[in-house]
């Protein structure tokens, strides 16, 4: 397809997008943004920072914190511990912990010397371009979302496994074993967890037929205090425990996932899991008023587009016109109307598409980029396409912790199935959820995904390709020291819940904790409308920026923003995010 040609049938797209003015093309199980749809940000958000003196693990909950915790305690270090959370998180969090998903790591050793490790699934060797279309071109509902097909290759034990070989310290097995004990021993639920299980709970028959994993023995609703008790995905983690990548990618569990697949009408091969890698890459670095940021490149759209709204906002003086106020409302906002519109045309996987990276970051660029902006009027999108002249400038249900060890390694990770229990299909005998993560990629060129997000050529499907994500783990150094590390889910609202957190803290001084509390807002440049929680503006703001043409949703809960924070006497602040049951544990 030639280029005009794209660019017109996006825009074409676009406009018929914003003039139906809906929201998302397949409407999934309520938000999308929130792991349980239950979550609905509570009027005064209130958490308490948690401190230690050396060490910190933040995470979605509290047992995995503490598993985390625990490891360091016992003389690990933060890759060892991030191997222990990420595979707790896949027991006590099913939502959007994983061993059938992927995820992206960010990480900081002492020296100063940085890594990032992209474990994205890949797309099938079996998938194509218009896999999830009908014959006459249009997208079939759901089928990327939902089912046996939605499903890209899991990337999480290969990458746990080459972390430990290459940066672990303690022994591979005392990192698997908490989940193995946990998975046979259960967890309790709480509410949130309850409700969330309880909400899928129509799809999990439908794509699990026979199969009573993750729905109760007398049929009857989850409620808080249950124990979940997993003694197939206990056996997994044995088999993970004593054979590392070969647990899960060969012998039973693989047997049982293609048999899973085979029975779904999934396209999973062998070859798939024999050829399945996690990648290490370098981290994008850029600055903002002085600190550094580093943080996660393609297939990440969240560390170029970071990058991006920091440096078009550098010139405006956020600080003095204060935190959700109107006018740093709508800077924000038009910044990342701009940005997501980039992230549209430009980003893909790097390894299948010349991402324009550095022209994306190149500072004379972004400045064309604000050469419209009015400080009195929004930029209907329907105005606005991505930036022309990129080549020009160039010479490229989740879930997110944040650990810092006592010799000051730092690690950020986010980790997904996607939307919430993934694709809803949990492997026969062997109880872990898949991924629903095709649903990534753009299935077709100006068609939104179940986050609203639209693409073309960048992040059309090809096997073996990584789907375009919005996860932006991240970490923030001042005078060349750790300083910050943060991330979040929440879909296309990652990049800009991240952003805000930083603002917080750089812009308007406030502690971690209260960085996470605040309250968000969204613009991702279509549809053309500010996602917000409620209380994000003041009526008067509100009414302000609708007069300068901005519209408004709620839209529950943005983000889980779990955030550590070095102090100025070395100590840290652990901020764990109030909109759920995320929790820190330091020492
Ligand atoms: O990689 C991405 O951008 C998405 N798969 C993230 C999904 C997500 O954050 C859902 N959770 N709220």
């Amino acid at each position: 397809m030639n280029t005009s040609y794209r660019r017109r049938r996006l825009s074409l797209a676009l406009l018929s997008i914003i003039s139906q003015g809906f929201l998302f093309a397949q409407q999934p199980e309520k938000n999308p943004f929130s792991q349980n749809s239950t979550a609905h940000a509570p009027h005064i958000l209130s958490k308490e920072a948690v401190y230690g003196h050396k060490a910190m693990v933040v995470s979605a909950h509290p047992m995995a914190s503490r598993v985390g915790a625990e490891i360091l305690q016992r003389g690990g270090n933060a890759f060892d511990a991030t191997v222990a959370v990420q595979f707790a998180l896949a027991v006590v969090y099913p939502v959007a912990g994983n061993i059938g998903g992927g995820g992206l790591i960010v990480a900081r050793m002492p020296d100063g010397k940085t890594f990032a490790l992209d474990f994205r699934e890949a797309a099938p060797i079996l998938a194509s371009r218009d896999m999830f279309l009908d014959s006459a071109g249009n997208v079939i509902p759901a089928l990327s979302t939902h089912g046996h097909k939605a499903s890209g290759i899991p990337g999480t034990v290969d990458a746990m496994v080459q972390l430990h070989k290459k940066y672990g310290k303690l022994p591979w097995k005392a990192l698997v074993q908490p989940s193995v004990d946990i998975a046979r021993k259960g967890v309790f639920l709480t509410t949130r967890e309850a409700d969330g299980l309880n909400e899928v709970r129509e799809s999990l028959e439908q794509y699990n037929p026979g199969k009573s994993y993750f729905l109760k023995a007398d049929k009857t609703r989850w409620k808080a205090g249950d124990k979940l008790v997993q003694e197939d995905l206990a056996q997994v983690m044995e088999r993970i425990r004593d054979k590392g990548r070969d647990g899960f990618y060969k012998g039973k569990t693989a047997e049982l996932l293609l048999a899973e697949m085979k029975r779904g009408g999934g396209i999973f091969t062998q070859k798939d899991l024999d050829a399945y890698t996690a990648k290490w890459r370098t981290p994008l670095r850029g600055a903002y008023r002085g600190y550094d940021i580093i943080t996660m490149p393609p297939p990440s759209a969240g560390g170029v587009g970071l990058l991006q709204m920091l440096s078009m906002l550098e010139t405006y003086p956020l600080k003095e016109w204060g935190v959700n106020s109107e006018k740093t409302a709508h800077c924000m906002i038009e910044v990342e109307r701009r940005s997501y519109a980039d992230r549209a045309e430009y980003l893909g996987d790097p390894d299948f598409y010349n991402v324009p990276v550095k022209g994306l970051l190149s500072k004379p660029y972004l400045a064309s980029r604000m050469a419209s902006y009015n400080p009195d009027k929004a930029t209907p999108s329907s105005e606005l396409t991505f930036g022309k002249d990129v080549r020009k400038y160039e010479s490229d249900q989740t879930t997110h912790f944040s650990i810092v060890d006592p010799s000051g390694n730092a690690v950020s990770l986010t980790t997904t199935l996607n939307g919430a229990y993934g694709s809803k299909v949990v492997i026969g005998g062997a109880g872990f959820f898949m991924n629903n993560e095709m649903d990534d990629f753009s299935v077709k060129p100006g068609a939104p995904n179940m986050f609203g997000a639209i693409g073309g050529e960048a992040n059309a499907i090809q096997p073996r390709k990584r789907m375009l994500s919005s996860m932006t783990p991240t970490i923030v150094e001042k005078d060349g020291k750790l300083f910050l590390v943060l991330g979040t889910p929440g879909g296309t609202t990652i990049t800009t819940s991240v952003l805000q957190a930083i603002i917080n803290v750089v812009d308007h001084n406030m502690t971690a904790q209260q960085a996470v509390a605040t309250r968000r807002f969204h613009h991702q440049y279509v549809p053309d409308i500010v996602r917000i929680e409620s209380g994000t503006f003041s009526a008067e703001v509100e009414s302000a920026l609708q007069r300068k043409g901005h519209s408004f949703r709620n839209i529950g809960a943005i983000g889980k923003v779990e955030m550590i924070l070095v102090r100025p006497d070395t100590s840290l602040e652990g901020a764990a995010d109030p909109r759920g049951d995320d929790s820190a544990a330091g020492f």
